[in-house]
């Protein structure tokens, strides 16, 4: 059987505070294979970014993974010396973060990012980077690029800013990209013009993860969905499928007004709560103080992500080869 692209098995990340350990991120498992894309989804808090920066380890100082594994094409990270992770990173795992800033350097020019960048990672000469280095920035669609290559972060508009980063995160042809949110800053034109672009990175074989809030984004740009709830993945599924007929309450709840108003372009609507403090997990299913199917049960028993089926036969799935529908509930596991 040939790997994965990505293949995160559980996996643990805690905090270290003073008042103790604190489980952010409690047993995700997720694959990501060549020219696909996994849209992550979940309440603010959910354990979404610290997920992925777990899988690239660029996590604060005071954050540690607990366990699990983590395999990029077969190769274990979470056990690499730093020193080769760095190689990995950029290399073949690009990663564009929620904060613009924090990927760009802001007293450096472009030029010299996306140069540094590849000379840093033995990729080629000088020249040639400069070359490279303007081809992506005319691949994301920054105009004149010869000239901008010139620029600071801080002279380009926040839409510009975006794209620089999404050349950061792709000028070494990264096997992987992690998108956090990478279209929450900019308008809607150029929200879609960056989804075309990496459309553009997914056909030529990039495998993306995207975070992001806004399931119109999902479902335009992603093949499946993992739904997360207090530092667990709680459902997944083939994004359309999960869109039409989320099977977990908490999912349910998230997308409601995104069903009523007929499925377009909506962002996730609050459910009624919070979501719990972590330090205070509810015992049982975590979601069950805001459930409005909770039993008693619900209180006691853990929850596992369980396949759903109807009469032993996989639902949901369409049919598509390798597609998985699970849901960590009892009721809807059972009884669909
Ligand atoms: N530096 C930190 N120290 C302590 N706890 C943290 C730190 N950073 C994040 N957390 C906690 O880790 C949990 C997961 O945070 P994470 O940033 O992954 O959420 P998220 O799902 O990405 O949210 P958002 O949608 O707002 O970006 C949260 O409960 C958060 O409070
Ligand atoms: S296990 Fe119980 S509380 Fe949790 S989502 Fe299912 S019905 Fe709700
Ligand atoms: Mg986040």
């Amino acid at each position: 059987m040939t790997n994965s692209l990505l293949e995160v098995r559980d996996l643990r990340t805690d905090f270290l505070l003073k008042s103790g350990r604190l489980r952010v991120v409690d047993g995700v498992s997720l694959t990501v294979e060549p020219g696909q894309a996994l849209a992550i989804v979940g309440e603010s808090g959910s354990g979404k970014s610290i997920t992925m920066r777990s899988v690239m380890r660029v996590l604060p100082k005071t954050a540690r993974i607990a366990g699990g594994s983590v395999r990029l094409d077969g190769r274990e990270l979470t056990e690499l010396p730093e020193r080769q992770m760095r190689q990995v990173r950029g290399r073949q795992i690009g990663m564009v973060f929620q904060n613009a800033m924090e990927a760009l350097n802001p007293t450096l020019t472009l030029e010299r990012q996306l140069t540094e960048h590849l000379s840093w990672h033995g990729i080629c000469g000088k020249a040639e980077a400069r070359r490279r280095a303007i081809e992506t920035l005319g691949d994301v669609g920054i105009p004149e690029p010869e000239k901008r290559i010139r620029t600071y972060p801080f002279q380009l508009s926040g839409g510009m800013r975006q794209r620089a980063m999404i050349a950061m995160a792709m000028v070494a042809r990264p096997s992987l990209l992690i998108a956090d949110e990478p279209t929450t800053a900019v308008d809607v034109t150029v929200q879609r013009q960056i989804l075309d672009l990496l459309a553009e990175f997914k056909a030529r074989g990039t495998g993306i993860v995207m975070i992001t809030h806004d399931l119109g984004v999902a479902r335009y740009f992603c093949d499946d969905a993992v739904v997360m709830y207090a530092g667990r993945i709680v459902e997944r599924a083939p994004v359309r499928e999960l869109l039409a007929r989320p099977s977990h309450p908490y999912s349910t709840g998230l997308f409601r007004s995104t069903i009523e108003v007929g499925g377009r372009d909506r962002a996730l609507a609050p459910i009624p709560g919070a979501p719990p403090d972590l330090a205070q997990r509810p015992p049982g299913c975590a979601f069950h103080p805001r459930c409005e199917r909770a039993e008693s049960v619900c209180r006691e028993n853990e929850q596992m992500l369980l396949p759903l089926t109807v009469n032993g036969v996989s639902r949901g799935t369409s049919g598509r080869p390798g597609a998985v529908r699970e849901a960590a509930c009892w009721k809807v596991a059972a009884h669909g």
